[in-house]
Order: structure tokens, then sequence, then C-alpha cells
């Protein structure tokens, strides 16, 4: 696992965006995972940024969304979906379609997870998952004791996460219940990671995805496994690690050829 500490938030996500954006130029038509929450907001304001200003051509790239609340009105500012056309599918200038975010509202919540899995890989996979990370350590929706084998599906928001994402909604009453995410198996099969924290309330997650043991207490260790995942965090976010100096000198004179 790369771990790059970087001073600020912003910081954060202009290198975050660049690797993002260098992976959509090797490969115009690249699949896209993509998280939602606010720690990614930075990386798509900054392509947006990108393609606005004619340095970055994002058309051909398809995505495919992390996570979606169950029973979320469509429509509602909150659902992922909404989330995901606002703050992707506009301002990087996405062609209509082209991003799925699973379908919290199905009939049939359990086909719809079987067939979100089959549409991941009728794409070809996905070349680069954006990851954030709960306080808890959960990533997309796997809250602790998730199997790592775990695929798409209906799983229930643990407490701290509700409490957590009431922030979004007008009541805390609001913020659904259940929700479908991509399994930690799922998400492994993306052939790079890509985690963003900024700020204290992630230290401790930072530190035990990290440094801690493997552990499904703490879902964001399984990239532990992963032999392509980038963690980009700010100082504060890296406050509970052991080894940050190390991080800064591994950065610091990291090849040029592998610089993004
Ligand atoms: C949401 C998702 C979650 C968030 C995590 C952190 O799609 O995948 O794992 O990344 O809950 O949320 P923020 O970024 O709002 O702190």
């Amino acid at each position: 696992m790369e771990i790059i500490v970087l001073p600020t938030p912003a910081e954060v996500g202009e290198l975050a965006a660049r690797k993002v954006a260098q992976t959509i130029a090797r490969k115009p038509a690249a699949v896209i995972g993509l998280a939602t929450g606010s720690s990614p907001l930075a990386i798509y304001a900054e392509l947006g940024a990108l393609v606005r200003g004619g340095h970055l051509d994002a058309s051909q790239v398809r995505g495919f969304a992390l996570d979606e609340y169950v029973g979320i009105p469509e429509g509602h500012p909150q659902s992922y979906a909404s989330v995901i056309k606002r703050e992707v599918v506009e301002p990087l200038g996405l062609a209509p379609g082209s991003v799925l975010v699973p379908d919290g509202r199905a009939h049939d919540l359990e086909a719809a997870c079987v067939q979100y899995e089959a549409a991941m890989r009728d794409a070809g996979g996905v070349d680069i998952q954006i990851l954030g990370i709960g306080a808890n350590g959960h990533i997309g929706f796997n809250e602790p004791t998730s199997s790592f084998a775990s695929r798409t599906r209906i799983k229930t928001l643990a407490p701290q996460t509700r409490a957590d994402n009431a922030r979004f909604f007008d009541n805390p009453d609001e913020v659904p219940m259940h929700c479908v995410t991509q399994g930690l198996g799922t998400i492994m099969e993306a052939r790079e990671l890509l985690l963003v924290a900024q700020g204290g309330r992630k230290a401790a997650a930072i530190a035990a995805a990290a440094e801690g043991p493997v552990s499904s207490m703490c879902p964001g260790s399984i990239l532990q496994f992963h032999p392509y995942a980038t963690v980009i965090i700010d100082e504060v976010a890296a406050g509970q690690l052991t080894l940050t100096d190390y991080y800064r000198h591994t950065y610091a004179n990291k090849p040029s050829w592998q610089r993004f």
C-alpha cells in the first residue's frame, strides 16, 4: 500500500484527481468506481475543472457507484444517484447513462444486486476505484465484520454511520437504515484502489486500515491485500500513524516514472 501524507485537504483532492486523470489519459474509456460522501468531492471538483479547462476529456469514461440507500425517494437530493449526477456526471461531462448506481428502489433488491455485479463484469471491471473510509473503518457501506469475500448486497447501516451521515439530511431519522453496497470482494477486483481521507475523525480508521492487523473489524484493512492501493490523506488524518516519516521519505524519493 502506498501512503501519501500531504499538508492540506485541498492537496489531497488535487493529487488524487491527478491520479484519476492519468488513468483516463492512458485509457479514455476507463471504468471508474465512484464513492460518494464528502471525502471525494474535491477530486470530482478538480476533475471537473480539468475538463472545463480542456485538459481532460472524460466523455468516454464509464462509472459504477459504490453504494446507494435502500428506499430513498427517486430524485431525493441525498440519494447517491442524485449525488453522482450532480457531483460527477454533469461536471465531468460524462455521457448520460454512463454511470450506474445500485438500485435501492428495486422491487427485487437481491436480483438487482446480482445484475449490478454482472454489469460491472460486462463493462470489463473497474480500472480505478475511488474510496473514502468511515470513522469505523467501513469502505463502501461494508460495516465492521463484513465478509472479505462479500459481493454487492443489502446491508444495515451501523448506528455510527447513520449518525455521521445525518449531516446530509434535514432530520436524523430521515437517514435510511439499509443500503445496497458493493462487497469487499467486489471492491478488491478493481485494478487499482485510491482511498482518500481528511481530518481527525478519520485518524483512527486510517491507522487501523494501514498499519493495523488485517481484520474484518476494520474493513478498510483489506486494502493491505491489494497489489495497487494508494492512500492519500492530510496531516490530520495521518495523526495516529506510526510510520509517517517513512511515508514522507518514500514519497519524496518516488521514482519520476511512478509519479502522478
Ligand atoms: C459512500 C462510501 C462511504 C464513505 C464513508 C466516508 O459512497 O463509500 O464509505 O466514503 O462513509 O464518508 P465521508 O466521505 O462523507 O466522510
